[in-house]
């Protein structure tokens, strides 16, 4: 029997954070370790969703193939046969497969969707582009192209696995089972694990999510900073006048980002951290604690970034590009018979 399709987008157009190692990049590799064998694993590189939103095209070339390096070097095992990695515009039936859908997908459905709304509202309506507005449908195709069946992402992404949900029912309903329905949300959270869904703060502003901003380069640890620089950074977070070490967001978020960042690098649960350090005074200690961490995090991970084999990620990629294309150019072959663009035999 064929293996149940697990799929996921790895992000291309910038480089990566500390936050995004923690909150994205490493719930992705446990995911692959935990369900090895059992499931098929698409990581796709949304390159065509990338420029959603404005970018250096001169560079999203190669920060794809570099963001693709740093999940193999924190553990992306790209020997496992079931797992396949892609970029999707090396695949044309994602960008044909969402023309038809668009056709199916209602002005207002796709107008209500959040994650557009916050974005148009913050850039403008004169600049906001028509490809953003697009976006979930592409996203849509993404999915249903591979049948499949869990599509472990955030909570901010849940409106776009149930449009894909309603897509894939609706052009069943009116031409046959043309399409997989992806598990409904309540089922995508129980598979993905409750836990996952942390946000990583920033050290300067910790009420505010990490991000690569150019307002906040003291509060973001970049993948590529230097392991001292990085440690020196931690050293200047942000944390309260309380004068007590707690775990809470709420109160205290400079210090809980502190013990979050510590659980994550450890691997171990955050409750064990919280309960070590709860009570302390020295703000001092665990600063330092945590520097040391990440500076040695950072050096581990930028050595083994150095030591990826290229060539070999190149020939992996190659290969499931054209292996996945096949399975694409099926679905889409059978939507554009239904739809009466192929004839029907
Ligand atoms: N929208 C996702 C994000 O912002 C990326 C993405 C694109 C994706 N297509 C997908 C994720 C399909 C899962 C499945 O992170």
């Amino acid at each position: 029997m064929q293996k149940e399709v697990i799929l996921t987008g790895l992000r291309s157009n910038s480089e990566f954070h500390l936050g995004n190692y923690l909150g994205a990049i490493l719930p992705m590799v446990e995911l692959q370790k935990k369900h090895a064998g059992q499931y098929q694993m698409n990581m796709f590189v949304p390159d065509l969703h990338s420029f959603t939103t404005p970018i250096d095209h001169g560079s999203l070339y190669e920060q794809s193939l570099q963001n693709l390096k740093v999940f193999v070097a924190a553990g992306l095992d790209i020997d496992q046969p079931d797992t396949y990695i892609y970029r999707q515009s090396y695949i044309p039936a994602h960008s044909e497969l969402t023309w038809i859908l668009d056709c199916f997908a209602g002005f207002g459905e796709a107008s209500r969707m959040t994650e557009f709304k916050d974005k148009s509202q913050t850039v403008g309506v004169d600049r906001v582009t028509v490809g953003l507005f697009n976006y979930p449908v592409l996203m849509a195709a993404d999915i249903l192209l591979y049948g499949a069946h869990y599509i472990p992402v955030g909570e901010d992404q849940r409106q776009h696995i149930e449009l894909a949900r309603d897509l894939a029912m609706r052009l069943n309903n009116r031409f046959g089972e043309l399409f997989t329905v992806p598990h409904e949300w309540s089922k995508q959270l129980e598979f993905a694990g409750i836990e996952r869904g942390v946000r990583i703060r920033s050290l300067r502003n910790p009420e505010k999510k990490m991000s690569k901003s150019v307002e906040d380069p003291a509060g973001t640890i970049m993948l590529s900073d230097n392991p001292e620089d990085a440690a020196q950074k931690v050293i200047g977070a942000t944390t309260d006048s309380v004068g007590v070490i707690n775990y809470d967001w709420e109160k205290q978020p400079g210090v809980t980002n502190l013990l979050e960042i510590l659980a994550l690098l450890k691997g171990v649960n955050h409750q064990e951290v919280a309960k070590e350090w709860q009570g302390k005074s020295s703000y001092g200690d665990l600063k330092k604690t945590v520097a040391d961490e990440v500076s040695k995090f950072l050096g581990d991970l930028q050595s083994r970034l150095s030591a990826v084999d290229e060539q070999k990620l190149t020939q992996k990629l190659e290969a499931d590009e054209a292996e996945m294309a096949k399975v694409a150019d099926q679905t889409l072959l059978k939507v554009q018979k239904a739809v009466g663009l192929r004839p029907k035999s």
